[in-house]
């Protein structure tokens, strides 16, 4: 594992308590920052917390993305609590149901949007003025590879991460001037909680579409999000990191 310096550094990673996030987790504080998980999911949150005890300082904040209110007041208490928030890594998201775009539920498609969109931009929103005021801040959001692509049957999933990719961009360039770098990731498929949103039949296809061959690991995703939080990562902001194991092809 190379040895990523983070010493000294608060992150909030939404979607902390599992999958993704947890991983990312684990990675931070090994590199010496304490974490703070958001997650809506008490026990996970309560599961997670135990797990990464012994690897750093640990807090876990049961938070609904959704919410603004509640995204503003994680945002004061954590930084009141922490000095500062100089890390977000924005991974709550779920995958929603696999149907024909004509098909999809409304409700569904709304849900989907709101949680993995609007979520991501309420977190944005709410950390991005304590970063402007101390002049540092890095920022992963967790797009997909089907924000590149558009999977078939996963519209609504497809257009949000898409979102966010367009999201990462505009705020990469509001902030450029800082010493803040926003960024995203287009994970391929990686076995977490996830999966089980989804239909076999939609994880045979994903599985099919990667010339790897494999789904991507957890720890490999965590890999590169070390770095791109790190202050060695200077220079790069608003950009897409591919993690698509050679299906993107740009
Ligand atoms: N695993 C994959 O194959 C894959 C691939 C590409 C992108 N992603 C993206 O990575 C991110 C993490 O996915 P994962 O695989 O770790 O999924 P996961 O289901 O294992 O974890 C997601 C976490 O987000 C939390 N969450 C969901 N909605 C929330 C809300 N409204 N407020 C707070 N927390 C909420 C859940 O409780 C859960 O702990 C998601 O945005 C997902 O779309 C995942």
């Amino acid at each position: 594992m190379n040895h990523i310096d983070l010493n000294g550094r608060h992150a909030v990673i939404t979607g902390g308590a599992q999958g993704l996030g947890f991983a990312i987790a684990e990675r931070l504080l090994a590199s010496g920052a304490s974490v703070s998980l958001w997650d809506r999911d008490t026990a996970e949150l309560q599961h997670a917390s135990k797990n990464l005890e012994q690897v750093g300082t640990v807090t876990t904040r049961v938070v609904d993305v959704v919410d603004a209110a509640d995204v503003e007041a994680a945002v004061a208490q954590t930084t009141e609590r922490h000095g500062a928030i100089d890390i977000l890594v924005a991974s709550a998201g779920i995958a929603g149901p696999n149907f024909k775009t004509w098909e999809y539920p409304i409700d569904a498609w709304r849900h989907v949007m709101e949680i993995n969109l609007t979520g991501v931009f309420l977190c944005c929103r709410a950390v991005v003025p304590g970063m402007i005021e101390r002049n540092y801040g890095r920022i992963v959001n967790i797009s997909s590879i089907a924000g590149k692509e558009g999977n078939p049957t996963a519209s609504g999933y497809s257009a949000s991460k898409a979102g966010v990719i367009a999201l990462t961009k505009s705020l990469g360039k509001e902030t450029a001037t800082y010493n803040i770098a926003v960024n995203c990731i287009t994970p391929a498929a990686a076995k977490t909680r996830i999966f089980d949103q989804l239909s076999q039949e939609h994880i045979d296809f994903m599985l099919s579409k990667i010339p790897r061959g494999r789904f991507l690991k957890t720890e490999e995703v965590s890999a590169m999000v070390a770095w791109l939080v790190s202050e060695e990562n200077s220079f790069t902001t608003g950009a897409v990191f591919d993690l698509s194991g050679g299906r993107a092809t740009y």
